[in-house]
């Protein structure tokens, strides 16, 4: 009776200590190799002359679809959008690419589509034009509301914002029509996505087997040795 009340304590402790492994090893994912990337959301409003209201009426849209680059300076920014001057090079990953920007001393924004080239050299391309914001628009995406956190080291002094594909197709046919469209970007919400690399889930795996296997190897050592003890025990009677 009184052994069995030990049995189960011991195995109570055993498992409890069980528990509070597996919980110490969560916490250390959860602190140590999770990582976190911080983005922030912007608002996009575009205003232009309604040319369906005989071009008299300004209309507005805003909504916060953008997204800034991992290296833009995270502020507001405006001016007239732009597109690139020869339709074969929309992309803007010649660096010689014109803009269609106003005259000199109004600012202006880039409009231009992902692909072909790093976010990295169109945004260096519009930004040596005195851009004040350079918007790339999604483009071959299979989620088209999906925008990315631009990653592009180096130019770190211009705005820089990801739009999804519908609003930049949306700004695009505007601009083809030769309306002039403003745009006003402004920041939004702060988000922080945690989320865990695979190399450390399987370093975490990886030790957590190791270390269960140390512990069954030490439970079984130990009932060996009592059961060992029990024998030499009985012999001796
Ligand atoms: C967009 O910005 C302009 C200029 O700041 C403002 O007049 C307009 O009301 C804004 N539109 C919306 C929908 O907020
Ligand atoms: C991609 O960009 C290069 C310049 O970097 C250009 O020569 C080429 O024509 C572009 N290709 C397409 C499909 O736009
Ligand atoms: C950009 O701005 C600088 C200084 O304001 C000026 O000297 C330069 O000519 C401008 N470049 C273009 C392409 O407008
Ligand atoms: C994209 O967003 C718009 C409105 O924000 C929504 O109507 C549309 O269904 C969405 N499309 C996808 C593929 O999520
Ligand atoms: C837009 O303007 C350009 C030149 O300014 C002209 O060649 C083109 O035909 C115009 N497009 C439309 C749709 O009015």
């Amino acid at each position: 009776m009184a052994m069995s009340v030990i049995q189960a304590c011991r195995s109570l402790a055993l498992s409890t200590w069980l528990l509070s492994f597996c919980f110490v090893h969560l916490l250390c994912l959860d602190f140590t190799v999770a990582e976190k990337e911080e983005w922030y959301t912007a608002f996009v409003n575009i205003t232009y002359a309604d040319p369906a209201a005989g071009g008299a009426e300004l209309r507005s849209e805003k909504s916060e679809c953008g997204r800034y680059g991992e290296q833009s300076p995270k502020q507001d920014a405006r001016g007239q959008v732009a597109l690139s001057a020869s339709p074969a090079d929309r992309q803007a990953c010649d660096p010689g690419t014109r803009f269609n920007a106003p005259a000199s001393g109004k600012s202006w924004v880039a409009l231009i589509p992902r692909g072909n080239c790093t976010y990295k050299e169109k945004i260096r391309h519009a930004a040596a034009q005195n851009a004040s914001a350079v918007v790339i628009y999604n483009v071959g995406s299979s989620n088209a509301n999906e925008t990315i956190t631009m990653p592009h080291a180096g130019l770190e002094d211009v705005v820089a914002i990801m739009i999804p594909e519908p609003k930049g197709k949306e700004i695009v046919s505007l601009l083809e029509r030769n309306i002039t469209v403003m745009m006003y970007i402004t920041i939004g919400t702060r988000n922080l996505q945690k989320y865990v690399s695979r190399t450390s889930v399987v370093f975490v795996s990886i030790s957590f087997i190791v270390l269960m296997i140390i512990s069954l190897a030490w439970l079984v050592f130990y009932y060996i040795q009592r059961f060992r003890y029990a024998n030499a025990r009985d012999r001796n009677q």
